[in-house]
């Protein structure tokens, strides 16, 4: 082809993938067509009920290439009534996510807030299976079709305890983050499985727990993936906020910058430019969500989005585009092999208790499924207030067992056991069987 031609297909090309031709810098011209260029995603919270407006739709499908559903998939939305599942608002953000070619984020499976009214009413083990069949059954739902899955969304507390909030989840015990992870995984083995919160947006107490929990997780082989800082700023930006995106990516987990938003003031523009910037300089940093597209879809009253009320762009705009085009660290697309058995290798457990008041045994047959195991680990919710005192042909940690190194190979079809003693009433869920 003649070298004009060539030249003029290019500029093509480039129009259709909003990027433009500026000298021999090539600029994209839109938030994610700019992120894409180092491998990141450019996102926004969208709402159901908003997609019959022309110009929030516009925006979108041109400016982002992620999606997140604002509300339509957290358990109020999706789980009404006890086992009575409703995903019609939350696939319209899946159709809608597929169909301009976006990531979509599902947000959020747990969580002490937006709980259906039956499930506030709950607690103890009819809770926690409860809110185990509820990541079961929503990550089965939407298998395949979710880039990341906010797992666990705000679990901890603010102020400097750097522990745990109280919620009805809590009171089901401490390991309920590690068994809504398991079962999330056990459910979409190919989403990232994160864990996601507000006022971590710099090293302080409250990511501090958070990291150390992640820490504990990787060195346990729970299975996360991702940290998501929700990043809900006010008129100043931490200095330590891309140190404190460092150190979760040296955990080995990604990072996503879940819920951006930035109150309206003579620091808008700079603090997006100086998060977006954060984000680029961390390779394992793969993507930004804004909190809504205009300022008058957001759930904030200080305008705090890159859009005002009418869909124009403001400064905030620009200096995030400009810092996109700046360019940053790209991320691996495959950073590193995963530690953690492969999900999938299905195995099952099942729990035969031997029970007397204030305490127990159990025997607890582990089936392979049609494949064979090397090894496995089983992952028991107990009742609240109980604790494991002793444990037989199995190392436990938690409340989650791992066979020894005479029982980890089962053939397909085949069965071992291994045994417990806890203080309490005994487990009555079926515990979440995980081989490899
Ligand atoms: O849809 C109903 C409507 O029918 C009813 O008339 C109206 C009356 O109050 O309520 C509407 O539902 C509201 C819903 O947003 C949709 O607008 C709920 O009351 C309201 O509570 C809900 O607020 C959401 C909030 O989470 C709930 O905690 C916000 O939209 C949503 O932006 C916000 O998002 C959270 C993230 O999930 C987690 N991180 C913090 C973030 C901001 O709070």
């Amino acid at each position: 082809m003649p070298r004009k031609f060539l030249a003029a297909a290019a500029a093509l090309a480039a129009a259709t993938a909003g990027i433009a031709v500026a000298g021999n810098a090539w600029a994209a011209t839109t938030l994610g067509a700019s992120a894409a260029q180092t491998g990141r995603y450019y996102g926004a919270a969208i709402a159901a009920g908003r997609l019959g407006d022309s110009t929030y739709t516009r925006i979108l499908s041109t400016e982002f290439n992620a999606v997140t559903p604002e509300n339509e998939m957290k358990w109020d939305a999706t789980e009404p009534q006890q086992g009575r599942f409703t995903y019609t608002n939350g696939d319209r953000i899946l159709a809608q996510g597929q169909a301009i070619g976006a990531k979509v984020r599902g947000h959020a499976l747990l969580w002490h807030a937006q709980q259906p009214g039956w499930a506030q009413g709950m607690s103890g083990s009819a809770l926690r299976n409860a809110a185990i069949n509820h990541v079961t059954q929503v990550a089965t739902h939407y298998r395949g079709k979710i880039y990341a899955w906010d797992v666990v969304n705000e679990a901890f507390a603010d102020g400097g305890s750097g522990g745990r909030r109280d919620s009805n989840l809590q009171r089901t015990g401490n390991d309920w983050i590690e068994a809504a992870f398991r079962a999330a995984r056990a459910a979409d083995p190919n989403a990232k499985l994160c864990y996601n919160d507000y006022n971590t947006d710099g090293i302080n107490a409250k990511s501090t727990g958070i990291y150390n929990m992640v820490r504990d997780f990787k060195s346990r082989g729970v299975p996360i993936d991702c940290v998501g800082l929700q990043s809900h700023l006010g008129t100043t930006i931490d200095s330590t906020y891309q140190q404190n995106i460092q150190r979760f990516a040296d955990l080995g987990v990604d990072v996503q910058i879940t819920e951006l938003d930035v109150q309206q003031g003579g620091n808008q523009a700079n603090i997006f430019a100086t998060v977006t910037r954060a984000c680029l300089a961390v390779s394992r940093c793969t993507g930004i969500t804004v909190w809504g597209i205009r300022d008058s879809d957001s759930w904030r009253s200080d305008n705090p989005l890159l859009f005002d009320g009418n869909g124009n762009k403001k400064a905030a705009y620009t200096s995030v585009l400009n810092a996109l085009n700046a360019g940053g660290a790209t991320p691996d697309p495959d950073p590193e092999p995963e530690p953690e058995p492969e999900p999938g290798a299905g195995c099952t457990a099942t729990l035969t208790p031997n029970a007397w008041t204030g305490g127990y045994t159990t025997s607890v047959r582990v089936n392979a499924g049609g494949s064979a195991l090397t090894g496995w680990t089983v992952s028991v919710s107990l009742p609240s207030g109980g604790t494991i005192t002793n444990a037989w042909n199995a190392t436990v940690s938690g409340s989650t067992f791992t066979n020894v190194g005479y029982n980890g190979r089962v053939p397909a079809g085949g069965t071992t056991e291994f045994g417990f003693q806890g203080t309490g009433a005994p487990p009555t869920a079926t515990p979440v069987c995980q081989g490899s």
